[in-house]
């Protein structure tokens, strides 16, 4: 195939969307502010980069199904990361070395151009898997043009090596890919260029048993690498990690090492391994400098696991979403996330109560859509106290003192008659931030110390956040509905 066939797959995957806008504007679930696909299977964000003033946002994207299959990168973009356009879709798996989906990467800009650098994800007719690290360039971020692969297998690993993360640092360029050696060990593995085009392999970076890596899994995806407040932050998504008390209870995990990083010697120096996320659907997480220094994540609000073919979006032929964009800080040792503050322009409708007690009583708050951000400032939990809050009978977040456990409980998509849940273990808490979208909650805790991201899918007719407490619960609460993003 070539470039002229790579044109015509752009012009029927974006012909698709258009055909879609109205069904999914029907769907009681669409999200009112989120980044999601105009139609079809999203997944990992690809290619995050503040270039010329825009942001910009690729995708991993399916445009045909709701399932996964050959991945093209979806586009948008964005002047203030609020309100989001939806541009001409930058890749498609078009050419032999693509041929089965380009799959998941990044974004560096050089010499005022933009390259991208993804896996071209390729199967023979008995299913067997090549990968090749491939580049693309633009001149103006809106329409790219491929060269083809820059890095092939190296000795010692299997197929499963892809999604290159590149960076510069000391005027050089590096490139971390997530893979997996020939002992199915997970790892991530380090390259480094001088001109984007001849890369350098410098061998294994972090993972795979190697100098004392303990085990971390049978795959790494998507490894992010970066440095923020002091530390070296090596961001990855292990495959095969075993469920261990409330932690890792998703299928795949995303988290994060702190340490340092040792260019000169090509290694990670890491303590243990943290999860980002304490909800249900969080995954690919990838992270950009912006241009005012600010270093932002963005993750697919999703994961591959058995619920994602029950989304009830499913009937309106979208599935999927990202979360909202994050600053991220490193702190007392620990990743913090915080919603950037440029979301709240989507305010309107305040409300707020002031110090509130609650001792064994009831509050609803009434909402009219399901769009809203909810603020709890002073909180003051007795220490034998239960506080939790209940969204519109779906999901409940619970805080129980006594036990220094946070709790978050939905109806599971598998079993409409049984509930799942995700807890962790917190001190204390102070505040919560607590953006719903209309099939989404992100939950902020003390300041972004903890995050519990999850879909939800509440039914339409319920109007009423229910907050109770066994026990002395005190608070400030700020509640704002959110407008659509555009
Ligand atoms: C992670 C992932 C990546 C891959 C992409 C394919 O969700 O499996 O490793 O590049 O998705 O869509």
């Amino acid at each position: 195939m070539d470039d002229k066939q790579s044109e015509e797959l752009i012009k029927r995957a974006m012909l698709q969307a258009e055909n879609n806008d109205l069904l999914q504007s029907r769907d009681p679930h669409w999200l009112q502010y989120h980044i999601m696909p105009p139609t079809g299977l999203l997944n990992d964000p690809n290619g995050l980069i503040h270039f010329k003033g825009k942001y910009h946002v690729f995708y991993q994207w399916n445009p045909f199904a709701t399932s996964h299959g050959a991945k093209f990168w979806g586009h948008c973009t964005s002047s203030d990361l609020v309100s989001w356009q939806v541009e001409k879709t930058a890749l498609a798996p078009s050419h032999w070395f693509d041929k089965n989906g380009c799959y998941s990467g990044s974004a560096i800009e050089h010499e005022g151009k933009m390259y991208l650098f993804y896996t071209g994800n390729v199967k023979d007719a008995e299913g067997n898997r090549q990968t090749y690290q491939c580049m693309a360039v633009s001149d103006d971020g809106k329409s790219f043009r491929k060269k083809g692969p820059v890095i092939r297998l190296p000795k010692g690993f299997t197929a499963h090596f892809r999604d290159p993360k590149v960076f510069s640092h000391n005027g050089q360029f590096y490139m971390v890919i997530g893979a997996q050696n020939i002992e199915k060990n997970g790892c991530c593995v380090l390259f480094v260029s001088q001109n984007l085009y001849d890369w350098e392999y410098m061998g294994i970076l972090a993972g795979s048993r190697h100098n004392g890596w303990g085990d971390y899994g049978y795959m790494w995806e998507c490894p992010d690498l970066f440095s923020q407040d002091n530390k070296d932050v090596l961001l990855i998504c292990p495959q095969g990690i075993q469920p261990q008390g409330e932690k890792y209870r998703n299928i795949y995990q995303a988290g994060y090492f702190l340490g340092e990083m040792d260019y000169q010697n090509s290694t990670f120096h890491a303590g243990s391994f943290t999860e980002l996320d304490c909800g249900f659907d969080f995954y690919a997480p990838q992270t950009f400098l912006d241009e005012r220094g600010r270093r932002i994540l963005i993750a697919w609000m999703g994961i591959t696991d058995e619920n994602e073919a029950l989304h009830p979006t499913i009937a309106y032929r979208w599935v999927h979403a990202m979360t909202i964009p994050r600053e991220v800080l490193v702190k007392d040792e620990k990743l913090y996330q915080r919603p950037v503050p440029e979301l709240k322009k989507l305010r309107c409708h305040y409300k707020a109560w002031k110090n509130v007690v609650l001792n064994g009583e009831t509050e609803q708050l009434k909402t009219t859509g399901k769009s809203l951000e909810l603020c709890f400032t002073r909180m003051d939990i007795n220490n034998e106290a239960f506080f939790s809050i209940d969204f519109w009978g779906y999901a409940t977040l619970a805080y129980d003192a006594k036990q220094q456990k946070l709790i978050l409980t939905r109806k599971s998509l598998k079993n409409k008659s049984s509930d799942e849940q995700r807890v962790c273990s917190i001190k204390s808490l102070s505040a919560l931030q607590i953006f719903l979208d209309a099939s989404s909650l992100e939950i902020f805790v003390n300041d972004g110390e903890k995050v519990f991201t999850a879909r939800i899918f509440p039914d339409s007719n319920q109007n009423s956040i229910t907050l109770s407490s066994l026990g002395k619960t005190a608070y400030s609460l700020e509640k704002w509905d959110l407008n659509p993003m555009n």
